[in-house]
C-alpha cells in the first residue's frame, strides 16, 4: 500500500486546471446552464420565461429562496428590503475621502467593505429570521450605495431612497433626482433595466462568484465576501467587458467606423486585442442573454425615440463577426455585455457605471451563493498549486 503521508507533497497527486475550466468547486440548485444548447435557468425557470414575465424583485426572491414568491411574501420583501435603506451617515465622511475621478466599482467595492464597519454583527446563517434579515439589508443598502458613487463623481447631493417608488425605480430617482425638481423615470426604461437586472441575476460560478464563495468560504461576512466580488466584477475580461465594449464601439465610431478594421486587429496574435463582448467561457454556441438584450435594446431605442450610431457599428462588427472562420471556428458569439451597453447609454447612465449596473444585477446571485455555500457547511476553498520553482538552495550572500 501506499504511504499517503509521504507523498502529501508530492505534485502528482494534484489536478492541475488552471482557470479551472473542467473543474466544478460545488455542487448548487441555484443555476442551471449548458453551454452547447444556450441554456440559462434560475432554479428551474428559464431566462426568457423570467425575463419576459417577471421582474427584478420576484426574480432576486426566487434566486436567494428557491422559490417564486407569492403576492404577500414579495410585497414583504420589498418592504423589508425598504426598511434598510438608510445608509449610516458617517459612510459620507468615506466616500468624501475620494477623488471625484475614481471609477465608480473601486468606490462601491470600498463602500461595500465599509459597510461591515457599521453593521459588525455576523449573521447566524442557521437562523433563517436572520438571514432574511441580512438579505434584506444587503440588498437595500447596496443599490444605495451604488448610486451614491455616481453622485459623488458628478459632484452632486447624495439620495436617499423613496418609499414611494419600487426598488428599480429608486435607481433611478437616486441616480438622477436633483434638488431642483422630481424625476420622473418613463415606465419603458425601468421595464428596460427590470429585465437587464433579471439578466445578470445569476450565472453559476463564474468569476465574481466564485470570489464571493471563496471569500465567504473563510467565514467572512456577506458585505465583506460581496466587496470581493464586486472588485473581481470589475475586471475587463468579465463583468467590466461592458464598459470596454462601448469604448470599444466608440472608437470605431470615431475613427471613421471601420468595423473590419478592429476584426482584423481581434484575430491578430501579435496584438493582445480582443473584441470586446465576444466569446464565454461557457457558452460555446450562443449566449441566451445576449439574443434577449439585443431585442430589447432595438426596442427600448425605438420606443425612447433614440437614434445611435453605435447600434449601426454594433450590428456590423456582429454579422462580419459571425460570418468570419477564426471567430466561427473558436465559437466565439456576442456575450451578455454586448448590447447591455448600449441600452445603459440610451438610459442616460454613464460608461464608467456600466459596471456597477451589473453589479447591482448580480447581487441577488452572489446573495443566494454565498447563502448556500454556507447553508452547505462548505469547507474553506483552499486549492493546491504545482511548484515549479528553485529546489533547495544554500543560503549564501
Ligand atoms: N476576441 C478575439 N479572440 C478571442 C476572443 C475575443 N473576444 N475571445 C477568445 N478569443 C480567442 C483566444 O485568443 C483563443 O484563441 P487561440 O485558441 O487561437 O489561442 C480562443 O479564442 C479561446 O479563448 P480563451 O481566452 O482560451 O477562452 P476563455 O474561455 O479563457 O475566455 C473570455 C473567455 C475571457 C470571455 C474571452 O472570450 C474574452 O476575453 N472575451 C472578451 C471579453 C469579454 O467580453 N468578457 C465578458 C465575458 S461574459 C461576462 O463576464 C458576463
Amino acid at each position: 500500500a501506499v504511504d499517503i503521508s509521504k507523498l502529501r507533497d508530492a505534485s502528482g497527486l494534484i489536478t492541475l486546471d488552471p482557470g479551472y475550466k473542467n473543474s466544478g468547486s460545488c455542487k448548487s440548485e441555484i443555476t442551471f446552464l449548458d453551454g452547447e444548447l444556450g441554456i440559462l435557468r434560475y432554479r428551474g425557470y428559464s431566462i426568457e420565461d423570467l425575463a419576459e414575465k417577471s421582474n427584478f424583485l420576484e426574480v432576486s426572491y426566487l434566486v436567494i429562496f428557491g422559490e417564486l414568491p407569492t403576492a404577500e411574501q414579495l410585497h414583504q420583501f420589498e418592504e423589508d428590503i425598504r426598511k434598510y435603506t438608510l445608509v449610516n451617515e458617517e459612510m459620507k465622511n468615506i466616500i468624501d475621502g475620494f477623488p471625484k475621478t475614481a471609477h465608480p466599482m473601486g468606490v462601491l467595492s470600498a463602500l461595500t467593505s465599509a459597510l461591515t464597519a457599521f453593521n459588525p454583527k455576523s449573521v447566524n446563517v442557521e437562523n433563517s429570521k436572520e438571514m432574511y434579515e441580512a438579505v434584506c439589508k444587503t440588498m437595500g443598502k447596496f443599490l444605495v450605495i451604488a448610486t451614491w458613487t455616481y453622485r459623488k463623481s458628478m459632484g452632486f447631493p447624495l439620495n436617499y431612497y423613496d418609499n414611494t417608488k419600487g426598488y428599480v425605480e429608486n435607481f433611478m430617482h437616486l441616480m438622477f433626482e436633483l434638488p431642483t425638481g422630481p424625476y420622473k423615470a418613463d415606465p419603458v426604461v425601468i421595464n428596460a433595466l427590470d429585465k437587464l437586472f433579471i439578466l445578470h441575476a445569476d450565472h453559476e460560478q463564474n468569476c465574481s462568484t466564485s470570489t464571493v464563495r471563496m471569500v465567504g468560504s473563510s467565514h467572512a461576512g456577506l458585505f465583506a465576501s460581496i466587496s470581493a466580488g464586486v472588485s473581481a466584477l470589475w475586471g475587463p475580461l468579465h463583468g467590466g467587458a461592458n464598459q470596454a465594449v462601448l469604448e470599444m464601439l466608440e472608437e470605431i465610431a470615431s475613427t471613421g467606423g471601420d468595423a473590419d478594421k478592429y476584426l482584423a486587429k481581434a484575430k491578430d496574435k501579435n496584438d493582445p486585442f480582443r473584441l470586446m463582448g465576444f466569446g464565454h467561457r461557457v457558452y460555446k454556441n450562443f449566449d441566451p442573454r445576449a439574443k434577449i438584450i439585443k431585442k430589447a435594446a432595438d426596442e427600448v431605442l425605438s420606443t425612447l425615440g433614440v437614434h445611435d450610431p453605435i447600434l449601426a457599428i454594433a450590428k456590423k462588427l456582429e454579422e462580419s463577426a459571425l460570418e468570419d472562420e477564426y471567430f466561427k471556428s473558436r465559437n466565439l458569439y456576442p456575450n451578455v455585455d454586448f448590447y447591455s451597453g448600449i441600452i445603459y447609454r440610451a438610459l442616460g447612465i454613464p460608461t464608467d457605471m456600466f459596471t456597477v449596473m451589473f453589479a447591482i444585477g448580480r447581487l441577488p446571485g452572489w446573495i443566494a451563493q454565498w447563502k448556500e455555500m454556507r447553508e452547505n457547511k462548505e469547507p474553506i476553498g483552499r486549492p493546491r498549486q504545482i511548484y515549479i520553482g528553485h529546489p533547495l538552495r544554500e543560503f549564501k550572500r
